[in-house]
Order: C-alpha cells, then structure tokens, then sequence
C-alpha cells in the first residue's frame, strides 16, 4: 500500500479501523505524508517516542489564527477550504504560549481550585439514578438498551452541565450541535451549527452575568489574575471547549471501555471479580480505544526534524494519540486488551502544555459509571456483531454512534 515515498490518501474505512493503518505507516517510516479524509494534506507521526516529542515541540504551533494559509496551501483544491471562526475559537487549545499560559492559567484557576474529589458524590449519585432507570426497564421486560444513548452519554453531560451551570432543558440541543461540529459533515453545516452553539452560549453567558450562580461560568467570567481576565470572546470560546471537551470524550471513554471488555470476555471476568482493578483497567481502555484519535492539527513556525525526516516551515503535521498508544516498541502486545499491564504513561490525554485539563474528572466519572454498570449488571453482554459498530465520522474523536447491549 506505502511506498517510500508515497502519500497515502484515507478514506472511510479509517474511521471504522485507524489502527491497521497506522501499523502499515509505523512500519514505513517514523513520518509519512497523508491525505486525511476531509482532503487536508498532511506529515503523519506514528510512532509513540516521535508523537509525543512532536507533541512537546513549541515550534509547531496549534495557534489557529496563524493556521489558516497553511490549510489553505495543502488541501485538495476540489474540496471546500477549512475556515475558522474567531467567535468559539479562541481558546487555549487553540493558542500557542503567552496566550496559552494565560488563558489555561484563568481556567485552571477557576476550575481545578477544589480538585475533583468533591464531585464524586453528585457523580454516583446521577449514575445510581441512571442504573435506576435501567433496572426499571428490565423489571418491565426490556432486554437491549444502547448503552450510549440510555447511560455512556447522559452522564457526562449532566456532569459537565451542572458544573458550568447550562439548564438541563438545553443539554439534547447541545448535544447534536456538539457531534455535528465535531462529524465530517459539509462544511456548511458545520458553520451552522457552531453559530447556533455561539449564539446560545452568548445568551447563557449575558445569563450569568445578570444572574451569578455557584458555578463555573460565574467563576469564569469573575477569574482575575493580576488585573487579567477574560474578555468576552475569549468567554464564549473557553465554555464551548470546556462543553464539548467535557462530555463527547467521557462518554467515548465509558462505552469504548465497555465495548473493549466485552470483547475481551478473560478481563471481565477478571474486572468483575475485583473492582479494584478498576483505576488500572481505567488507563488501559484510554490506552486501547482512546476518545482522542488525532489530537489538533499543528503547524511548522520553522523546518524541523521529526525522527529525522526534515520538514520545512509553514507544513500541518498530526500526531495521533491512537497510532503512539498502540506502539509495539512502547506496548508489548499492543492489540491486546490487558487490564493488569504495567503502567506505561499512555498519550490518551496529549501531552506537553495543552495536556487535558479535565483528565482527573475524566478518570473520575469512568472509574465511577463503569464500577456500577458492573455492579449492577453483571451478565451484560453484547448485542450486535462488534463488524456492525459504526465508528464517528471524525478524524478527531474516536467513538461509537451506538452500542447495543443486552442487560438482565
Ligand atoms: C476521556 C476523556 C478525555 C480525553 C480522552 C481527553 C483528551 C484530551 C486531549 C488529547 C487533549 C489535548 C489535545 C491536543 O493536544 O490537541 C485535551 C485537552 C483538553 N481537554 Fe480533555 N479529554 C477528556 C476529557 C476532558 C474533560 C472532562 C474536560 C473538561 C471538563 C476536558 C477539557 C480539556 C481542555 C480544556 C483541553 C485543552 C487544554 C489546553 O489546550 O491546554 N477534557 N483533552
């Protein structure tokens, strides 16, 4: 399929199986030039000591509004140009430092004050609430359920809503924006929906500031360092990342980690009979069937060197998490599901200074809903042929639209 210096171009069938292809690359060479289904030409790094490095490196930069006449320069010129809109992009992930240091330092500040200890209650609580529901269907003669719609999705973004303080009468029409933006859907579309999701979080915010609540918006938009706050766009954009950063990928981690050991009939069996190793098995299905494919495009401020292929300035090089995180030089057995293996610092979460501010909440909320759905249901089982799953259109979130499931 590669040759040495050929450009493989992906199609659909990368969202349906990432990893095949990337084992091909791997073995091809530490970077390879790819076309992404969307028509972006791109360097793709494969293996895990080059990603992460990659994902240090401040001389590739995530900052999007330098980004544009890259994405330009290397599309297909048949496919429509990627354009960015300042009103939900300014934020962190999206900025290089200073700007980055600041607006990630306002954030944490407001949001990892208190850590996430003190969640756990309200935590078990929704899930217990969830399971409830659950069970009652069951007592009244329902067998399948899809696991994402009926228990992986509600939770993380009830979760992430309360925290921020966005009405529980709007979270469904989030939630269709928030996967709309992040499909590979026509671009028009995509526009549609982010400015449907600007407009309401422009309203929510006015909300806020006219009626203060006890919860992260208001402390956003109170954040003060040394006389430094956010201004209003910077506002918008930081809660549109923290919404849709917040859930889709939690979800992801439950119902992926789920469908792994469903796969892996020897771990749950193991899992089940000591949940205890519940926190271990945790970091083993970000490794295995992480939410984040390829984290954000980046792009070369000057030439660089990536596992020494050269690359000149003003190039978009991706560094996906799932190709460094199925490794063999890093992870003996890499397509194994292995609940007990050593820890071995996955990239599941990025790495550098955009490493995941919500890591410790993500953990948290897996580590609870997945210890109770096991709990409670103990003989869940698959209900579909794990060939059937549909994957995301996304070259960003890996995640399933669906996962059917028996329960009794
Ligand atoms: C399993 C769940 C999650 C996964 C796998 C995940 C993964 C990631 C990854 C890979 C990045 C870095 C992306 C890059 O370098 O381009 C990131 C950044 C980020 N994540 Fe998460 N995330 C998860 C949950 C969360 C949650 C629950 C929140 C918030 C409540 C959150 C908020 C953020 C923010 C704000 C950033 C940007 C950090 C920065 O630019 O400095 N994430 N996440």
């Amino acid at each position: 399929m590669t040759l040495p210096d050929a450009v493989t171009r992906l199609d659909a069938s990368f969202f349906q199986d990432p990893y095949e292809i990337y084992a091909e690359l791997r073995t091809a060479g530490p970077v390879r030039k790819v076309v992404l289904p969307q028509g972006t030409h791109v360097w793709m790094v494969t293996n895990y000591a080059d990603v992460r490095a990659t994902l240090a490196d401040l001389r590739l930069s995530n900052d999007i509004s330098r980004a544009q006449p890259a994405f330009e320069h290397h599309r297909d010129p048949d496919k429509p140009p990627v354009k960015f809109d300042a009103a939900l992009s300014t934020h962190m992930l999206n900025s290089d430092p200073p700007q980055h240091t600041r607006l990630r330092k306002l954030v944490t500040k407001a949001f990892t004050a208190r850590g996430v200890g003190h969640l756990r209650p309200r935590i078990e609580e929704l899930s217990t609430e969830l399971l409830d529901g659950l069970a009652a269907r069951v007592a009244a003669g329902e067998r399948e359920f899809d696991l994402i719609a009926d228990f992986a999705f509600p939770l993380p973004i009830t979760v992430i809503c309360e925290l921020l303080g966005v009405p529980d009468t709007d979270r469904d029409a989030f939630r269709e924006w928030g996967s709309t933006i992040l499909s590979a859907s026509p671009p028009e579309v995509i526009r549609d929906a982010r400015t449907a999701m600007a407009e309401y979080m422009v309203r929510l915010l006015a909300g806020k500031r006219e009626e203060p609540g006890a919860d992260l918006l208001t402390a956003l938009i109170d954040a003060r360092d040394d006389g430094d706050r956010l201004s209003d766009r910077e506002l918008v954009s930081m809660t549109f990342l923290l919404l849709l950063a917040g859930h889709e990928t939690t979800v992801n981690l439950i119902a992926s980690g789920m469908l792994s050991l469903l796969q892996a009939p020897d771990q749950l069996a193991l899992l089940r009979s000591d949940l205890g190793l519940l926190p271990g098995a945790i970091e083993e299905f970000l490794r295995f069937e992480g939410s984040v494919n390829i984290p954000t495009v980046r792009h070369t401020l000057e030439p660089v060197e990536i596992g020494g292929v050269p690359i000149p300035a003003g190039e978009l090089v991706v560094a996906p998490l799932a190709a460094a995180n199925r490794d063999p030089n890093k992870f003996p057995d890499p397509d194994r599901l292995d609940i007990t293996r050593a820890p071995a610092a996955h990239l599941a979460f990025g790495h550098g200074v955009h490493f995941c501010v919500g890591a410790p909440l993500a953990r948290l909320e897996g580590e609870v809903a997945l210890a109770g759905l096991l709990s409670r249901f103990p003989n869940i089982s698959l209900a579909a042929d794990p060939a059937d799953l549909v994957w995301h259109e996304s070259t960003v979130v890996r995640g399933l639209h669906s996962l059917p499931v028996l329960l009794s």
